[in-house]
C-alpha cells in the first residue's frame, strides 16, 4: 500500500448532494431529513461549475458557503468535488477548440455533460483555476472529508490537441520513429510513418485500425487524464489543503483508465457501482465491483455512488427493493468499503436524470425508499466499528488471486480477433463468479504484484503480456504457487505482436503446451470435454510439451486432443484451459482446484443455503458478514455478537436479511432453520 488505509473513523453515509437544483427552503428540509436518516457525509460540487464560475474567471461561492455552513452546523461532513467534468456553455463559446472530437471528427458540443478535450490548454487552465479557487476557499474547512476530483474521467478526444499530446507521448515512449514503426508493424498495409506529425489518434478510417496504434492510444488517454487529475491535485495541495484526494472510478463498463496506476495516485480509491441485472447475479456483481476496487486500493475504499431505488437494465429502470438496497450496501462494506453513498440525495425534478433513483424519491420522505434509507442509517451506526481497519490495513484475506489489467480489456477490443465475441470483462467476471458461487474469497492482482499470499492464481484472457509478466508467473509457480491460465493469454507482446512458433508464446514453457491452431466456435456451438465439462466460443488444437492432459476434447475434429492440461513446474503447477468453459463447467473446475489445494469457504455450507459469508478484518476484531440472498430462514451458530440485532451466538437469519457478527471465534455453522 502506497498510502495509509483510508480510515474516516466511521462508516460514511449519504450521497451526491446537488442543492443548486433547489430553492433554499428545500435545503432546510434536506438537512432535517439527512439528520433523520443519520446521514454524515455528502458529496457537493459535482457538476456545479456554471454556478460557481458563472462567467470566465468570476466566481460566486456565496451559495456554496451557505450550504456548507448548514451542513456543518448539522454535523454533516462533505466531500468537495471539483466541477471539471462539465464545463458550462460560456466555456465552449469562448474555447471552441477545447471541445472533444469523436473518432469520426464530429465535435461534441455542450448540452449534456463531459464536453471537454482533455489535452486542450484552455480546458486544463480552466480546470486548474477552479480547483485552486476551491482549495483556497475550503481546503482547510473542518467539515471537509476529502477532495473528489472531477467525475468519472473518461471523455475521449480525437481532435488536434489530442493528436499533439499523443505524438509527444509516443515520442517519449519510442524515442525514434523507427522504433514506433517496428512496434506498430507498420510494414503491413503501407502504414509506415515518416514524421511524427503524420501520426493521428485512431480516427475514423476505411477498414480495421492497427491494433498496436489502438492500444497505445488507450494507454495515452489514461496517462493524459491522469496528468490532468494530478494538475488539479497539485493546485489544491499548493493552497495548503491536506485533505485526502480521490476521483471516482466507474463500473461496470468504463474502461478508459489503467486503474492500478490511478490508484497509486490517490489517497483513497472510490468507485461508482451500478448493478447491470436485477436478477440474483446482481449479488455477485456487488462482490465483483467491491473486490476489484479493494484490490486496486490495496485496502479499504469508498463506494461513492450506487442507486438507492433502481436498477437500469435494457430500456427500463427496475425497482431495487429496500431489502436488496440494504443487503447490497452491507455487501460493499463487508468487502472493504468505508461508506454507503448514493447518487443522489434528492431525486431531481428535471434534467436528463429526472427518473434516476434517489435517497429521497420524487414522492418525498413518506416513501418505502426513504424509509429504507433511514433503516440503513440505523444499521450503519450500529455496525460503525467495522470501519476501523487493522494496523496493517488489510481488511480482507484471500488465498485466491485473479490477475486483472486494463490492457487485457483494451487488447480484446482491437478488431478482427479469432472470435470478436470474446470479452475481457466477461471472462474476468465469469471467473470471479465461479469463486463467489463456491463461497471462496478472492482478490484481484496486478501483473508483477505481490502474490506470495495466494495459493491459487487465475489469469483470464490476458492476450498481451511482457516478458516480465511471464517471468513473474514462472517464479510464482516455481516457488510453489498454482496458476490457471485461460486460452488467449500470453499470445502477444505489449505491441500486440503475436509470438511465433506456437501459442501462447509467452507461456509455452510454463504451461508445457504448444497450441498449433485456434478454432473458434460458432455462436450457438458448444464443445464437449471428456470429463463432462463443456466449452463454448473457443477451442484449440493443443500439443503436450511437458504437460499432461487432464481433460480431452470428446468429439469433433479435436476429438482426443488435450483440452485442459496441467504441468508440474518447480514446486507448483500450471493449468491451461484451452476453451471458454461454460459457467457451470468453470465453476466445477475452479472450485475443484481450490478444494484440492485445501482452500475452504469462509463458512462451510453457507452459500448452498443462499447465504454469502464474508469476513472483514478490523482493528478490534474480525467481523463475519452474512447476507441472506436465499429463500428460507437459516440458523446461525458460533461465538460472537450480531451488531445489527445484538443477538449472540445462536440466531435465525431471515431471507433478505443481514448480520454483522463481531467474532469471538472464527468457527460458524449455518443450517436450514427447519433442520435446527
Ligand atoms: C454516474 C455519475 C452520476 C450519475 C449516475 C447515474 O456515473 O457519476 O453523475 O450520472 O452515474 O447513474
Amino acid at each position: 500500500m502506497s498510502h495509509p488505509p483510508f480510515s474516516p473513523g466511521r462508516l460514511l453515509f449519504g450521497g451526491d448532494y446537488n442543492p443548486e437544483q433547489w430553492p433554499r427552503e428545500v435545503w432546510l428540509e434536506d438537512i432535517e431529513l439527512m439528520k433523520r436518516a443519520r446521514v454524515n457525509t455528502v458529496t457537493i460540487g459535482v457538476f456545479s461549475w456554471a454556478m460557481l464560475e458563472p462567467r470566465e474567471g468570476e466566481f460566486d461561492a456565496a451559495w456554496l458557503d451557505d450550504i456548507i455552513a448548514l451542513l456543518t452546523d448539522a454535523g454533516i461532513g462533505f466531500f468537495l468535488a471539483t466541477p471539471t467534468a462539465s464545463p458550462p456553455p460560456w466555456f465552449t463559446s469562448a474555447h471552441p477548440d477545447a471541445l472533444p472530437l469523436r473518432a469520426d471528427g464530429t465535435p461534441v458540443l455542450h448540452g449534456s455533460r463531459d464536453t471537454y478535450a482533455i489535452s486542450a490548454p484552455a480546458y486544463r487552465d480552466a480546470a486548474r483555476r477552479v480547483a485552486r479557487f476551491l482549495g483556497e476557499r475550503y481546503g482547510t474547512h473542518t467539515g471537509l472529508r476529502g477532495w473528489h476530483i472531477h467525475n468519472e474521467y473518461g471523455t475521449i478526444d480525437h481532435g488536434p490537441h489530442a493528436a499533439r499530446a499523443f505524438r509527444q507521448w509516443l515520442e517519449h515512449k519510442y524515442g525514434t520513429l523507427e522504433n514506433l514503426n517496428g512496434a506498430w508493424y507498420t510494414a503491413f498495409w503501407s502504414q509506415r510513418y515518416g514524421s511524427w506529425d503524420e501520426v493521428l489518434p485512431p480516427r475514423q478510417t476505411q477498414y480495421l485500425h492497427n491494433p498496436a496504434h489502438a492500444v497505445d492510444f488507450k494507454r495515452f488517454c489514461s496517462d493524459e487524464m491522469l496528468a490532468a487529475y494530478r494538475e488539479q491535485v497539485d493546485e489544491i495541495r499548493s493552497t495548503g489543503s491536506s485533505a485526502p484526494v480521490t476521483t471516482n472510478f466507474m463500473l461496470p463498463t468504463w474502461n478508459h483508465l489503467e486503474q492500478w496506476a490511478w490508484s497509486d495516485a490517490q489517497d483513497f480509491v472510490s468507485v461508482d457501482h451500478y448493478l447491470d441485472t436485477a436478477g440474483p447475479d446482481g449479488e455477485t456483481h456487488v462482490a465483483y465491483g467491491s473486490d476489484l476496487t479493494r484490490s486496486w486500493a490495496d485496502g479499504p475504499w469508498v463506494l461513492m455512488e450506487q442507486n438507492a431505488t433502481g436498477i437500469r437494465v435494457g430500456n427500463g429502470t427496475l425497482v431495487k427493493e429496500p431489502d436488496r438496497m440494504i443487503r447490497n450496501s452491507i455487501g460493499y462494506i463487508a468487502r472493504g468499503s468505508q461508506s454507503s453513498l448514493f447518487f443522489q440525495w434528492r431525486a431531481g425534478a428535471g434534467g436528463s436524470e429526472v427518473w434516476h433513483g434517489a435517497m429521497v424519491p420524487h414522492v418525498g420522505a413518506d416513501s418505502r425508499g426513504f424509509e429504507a434509507i433511514v433503516r440503513l442509517g440505523e444499521i450503519l451506526e450500529r455496525i460503525g466499528e467495522v470501519a476501523e481497519p487493522p494496523a496493517d490495513g488489510r481488511v480482507f484475506e484471500a488465498e485466491i488471486g485473479i490477475v486483472w489489467h486494463a490492457e487485457g480489456w483494451w487488447s480484446l477490443e482491437t478488431p478482427h480477433l479469432p472470435n470478436d465475441a470474446l470479452d475481457y470483462a466477461d471472462e474476468v467476471r465469469a471467473t470471479h463468479r465461479s469463486f463467489w458461487r463456491a463461497g471462496l474469497p478472492v482478490d484481484f492482482v496486478r501483473p508483477g504484484g505481490d502474490v506470495q499470499r495466494y495459493r491459487l492464481l487465475v489469469v483470464p484472457a490476458l492476450y498481451a503480456m511482457n516478458v516480465d509478466t511471464a517471468a513473474w508467473l514462472e517464479a510464482y509457480v516455481a516457488g510453489g504457487g498454482h496458476v490457471v491460465v485461460s486460452f488467449f493469454t500470453g499470445v502477444a507482446d505489449p505491441s500486440q505482436r503475436v509470438i511465433p512458433g506456437g501459442y501462447p508464446g509467452m507461456l509455452r514453457d510454463l504451461l508445457g503446451v504448444r497450441v498449433e491452431e485456434i478454432r473458434p466456435l460458432a455462436d450457438d456451438e458448444q464443445i464437449e470435454l471428456s470429463d463432462g465439462l463443456r466449452g463454448e466460443l473457443w477451442s484449440e488444437r493443443v500439443h503436450l510439451d511437458g504437460a499432461e492432459a487432464t481433460a480431452i476434447y470428446a468429439a469433433g475434429p479435436l476429438s482426443g486432443s488435450p483440452a485442459i492440461t496441467r504441468r508440474a513446474y518447480g514446486a507448483g503447477t500450471a493449468t491451461y484451459v484451452s476453451t471458454r468453459l461454460t459457467q457451470e463447467a468453470r465453476d466445477a473446475l475452479l472450485a475443484g482446484l481450490a478444494s484440492g489445494l485445501g482452500i475452504r469457504p469462509t463458512v462451510e455450507g453457507a452459500i448452498e443455503l443462499g447465504v454469502e459469508a464474508i469476513r472483514r478484518r478490523g482493528a478490534a476484531s474480525d467481523y463475519l458478514f452474512l447476507l441472506h440472498h436465499g429463500s428460507a430462514p437459516v440458523r446461525v451458530e458460533g461465538r460472537g455478537v450480531d451488531l445489527v440485532t445484538a443477538a449472540a451466538n445462536v440466531f435465525a437469519l431471515e431471507p433478505g436479511g443481514v448480520a454483522v457478527i463481531r467474532e469471538d471465534a472464527a468457527e460458524w455453522r449455518i443450517t436450514a432453520a427447519a433442520s435446527a
